[in-house]
């Protein structure tokens, strides 16, 4: 007789008492029933992938599509907005999805990236400067997602974008909205709006004058040739802006968290500087701040690891605990900074969709998180680790706040 049992919610929260861990659940399914049905919070279910190699050959696979239109696509509990018109190329598929990436994929790459280095490395100094000058140990802390984690990507996204960066708070509250799993959708959809408003006026003004930017290039290069419209020159503008800030902010504020509570390690990157590229990569499998997706809709019969998953049918596919495997990474949930396969993580997706943004972020993160523990040798919490607001309502795990001094 078969017991039919309703699928148990999607796991999102970190386990009581370890913040930066990814939820429990995850390492039992691995074992148990590594591709499991998930119910989601309106009432549908999805399957869940939790293991390394099931989990790449689901992002691997271009019949897993990422068009939010496509039924089944699970939509339920996922942040951004509802909008299904004018989106992104991240929820796009083939040949759609490769005629826009393509226009933008120079942009991104490592060699172009690698130029920036010294631009990041002033940023970052600036920023540090001022922190000196406000000088934690007699505030009694400074923020460091305000004071550095989230202004270096944002200034840097808005430069290369040619976002004006006064406009910041506009875009970071609005941002911040659109990622929130707790905010009403009335108010996420609001900010969506709101948001589509602000870059759509932005796009018309540079159209006028188009500057020396991503987005100056893609309206002299692409919409004024007639490959794209003005609506889609904006929806490339929210993607990367959100895309580009959101995501490195957070890696930075858990990445400087995890190496004040672990002075062995910091030590060791201090004393050899040459071993930070691979503790970034160490940081971003350990961390794996996307925690509830990527998500996919089958649009064919597939079988994964034995298991058939129909057309029509939704997958959530969850990277953080694919980073977590014992089967690919030893003695997974310990941070090891000198890891030899660190760099085999997928906390960037894996497949076509793999994250455009990863080399700036890498640079973003190894530049900042070299600085700090260059100039900032002494920085500890200055607050106990139940009183910092850990992101448990944000699609995008990390710390709302981190007070620090030094
Ligand atoms: C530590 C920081 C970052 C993490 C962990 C991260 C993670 C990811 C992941 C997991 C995906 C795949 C989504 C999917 O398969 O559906 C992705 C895609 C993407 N990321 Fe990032 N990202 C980061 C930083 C950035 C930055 C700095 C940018 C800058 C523009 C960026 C731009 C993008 C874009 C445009 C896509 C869509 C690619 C496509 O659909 O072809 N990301 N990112």
């Amino acid at each position: 007789m078969m017991i039919s049992t309703a699928p148990a919610p999607l796991p999102v929260e970190p386990p009581s008492g370890c913040p930066f861990e990814p939820p429990a659940e995850f390492a039992a399914l691995r074992t148990a029933e590594p591709i499991s049905k998930i119910s989601l919070p309106d009432g549908s279910w999805a399957w869940l992938a939790t293991r390394y190699t099931d989990i790449r050959a689901i992002l691997g696979d271009t019949r897993f599509s990422s068009d939010t239109t496509v039924p089944g696509y699970p939509l339920s509990g996922m942040t951004g907005g509802a909008a299904t018109e004018n989106r992104g190329f991240i929820r796009r598929d083939p040949p759609e999805h490769t005629r826009l990436r393509r226009m933008v994929t120079r942009e991104f790459m490592v060699k172009r990236v690698e130029a920036l280095r010294p631009e990041i490395q002033r940023i970052t100094d600036e920023l540090c400067d001022a922190m000196e000058r406000a000088d934690g140990r007699e505030r009694g802390g400074v923020d460091l997602v305000e004071a550095l984690a989230l202004p270096v990507p944002s200034l840097v996204i808005s430069l290369l974008l040619g976002v004006p960066y006064d406009d910041h708070d506009i875009f970071q509250r609005l941002t911040g909205k659109l990622l929130s799993r707790t905010i009403a959708d009335g108010e996420r959809e609001a900010a969506r709006i709101e948001l589509r408003d602000y870059l759509d006026q932005l796009v018309t003004t540079k159209e006028a004058a188009p500057g020396d930017d991503i987005l100056g290039r893609l309206i002299v290069e692409q919409q004024r040739t007639g490959e794209i419209t003005h609506d889609e020159v904006a929806a490339f503008a929210a993607l990367l802006l959100i895309a580009g800030h959101e995501t490195t902010a957070n890696m930075i504020g858990l990445s400087a968290l995890t190496l004040m509570r672990d002075p062995e390690s910091a030590g060791r990157l201090r004393q050899e500087p040459g071993l930070i590229r691979g503790a970034v990569e160490e940081l971003l499998r350990f961390h794996s701040i996307i925690r509830n997706g990527p998500r996919r809709v089958a649009t064919a019969d597939i079988e994964i690891d034995g298991h058939l998953i129909r057309a029509g049918e939704g997958v959530v596919v969850a990277v953080a605990s694919a980073n977590r495997d014992e089967s690919v990474f030893a003695d997974a949930d310990r941070l090891d900074v000198c890891r030899p396969n660190a760099q085999h993580h997928v906390a960037f997706g894996y497949g076509i969709h793999q994250c455009l943004g990863q080399a700036l972020a890498r640079v973003e993160l190894q530049v900042v998180i070299g600085t700090l523990l260059r100039r900032f040798p002494t920085m500890r919490p200055a607050v106990p680790d139940d009183e910092i607001p850990f992101r448990t309502d944000m699609a995008i795990y990390g710390c709302h706040a981190l007070p620090v001094t030094w």
